[in-house]
């Protein structure tokens, strides 16, 4: 993916946007290759946007139409269109609670990524660390990956663990997974920034590390 450019990225989020905070900071601080070009939500009041505006990233808020877990047709014009006048190379979503489908995702094929708050395959969709706790599971985390029309479901890129104590809350456990997720995120996608990372079908391979 690198072209020893910086990676222009749109980050989509639907939530309070540490993720996208987290990127930020990397991408400022230089050490990922990487810019946010554009963040989108489909929520007016999400905190992505507000903590995308106070450090002066372009954020828009874009209507998601009529559906409550994806885009409509219109919707997902428009997000397309977004990215593209941005000319954004990787769609990170951060939080985006919606499923991308057909056209979005021939838009920018292997070329979205997203982070999920559970070891995929396991609890994918709503609520992964509260889905954990009322499973009993003595380990979670989070994953990244690549994104196929699949609910959570495309090539894993990474995956770091948390341990769940007997103390937890929802809450508590969130937490400390999203701890390991500000951490994670910005590493991957400095890793395809820089070129590091390739696929054989569903096998995601690091170059220069033990990953994959
Ligand atoms: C994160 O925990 C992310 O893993 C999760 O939403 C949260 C967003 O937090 N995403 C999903 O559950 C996607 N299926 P943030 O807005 O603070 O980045």
């Amino acid at each position: 993916m690198s072209s020893g450019k910086f990676l222009r990225l749109g980050v989509l989020g639907s939530g309070k946007g540490s993720n996208m905070v987290a990127l930020a900071e990397a991408c400022a601080a230089r050490q990922i290759p990487a810019q946010i070009a554009v963040v989108l939500a489909d929520v007016p009041d999400a905190g992505i946007l507000k903590h995308a505006c106070d450090r002066g990233l372009t954020a828009e808020y874009l209507p998601p139409g009529k559906f409550r877990t994806k885009l409509d047709e219109d919707a997902e014009r428009a997000y397309v269109a977004r990215l593209q006048s941005a000319q954004v190379d990787l769609v990170v979503l951060a939080g985006f609670m919606r499923v991308l489908k057909g056209d979005f995702l021939r838009a920018f094929p292997g070329r979205i990524v997203n982070i999920h708050p559970s070891l995929l395959p396991a609890f994918p969709g709503l609520e992964a660390w509260k889905q954990a706790l009322d499973c009993g599971v003595k380990v979670t985390g989070c994953t990244v990956h690549f994104v196929d029309a699949g609910v959570d479901s495309g090539p894993i890129i990474a995956q770091e663990t948390v341990p769940v104590l007997a103390d937890d809350t929802p809450a508590t456990l969130h937490e400390r997974i999203q701890v390991v997720e500000r951490r994670l995120y910005p590493q991957v996608v400095g890793a395809l920034a820089e070129g590091r990372i390739s696929t054989r079908g569903r096998m995601v391979v690091w170059a220069g590390t033990s990953r994959g």
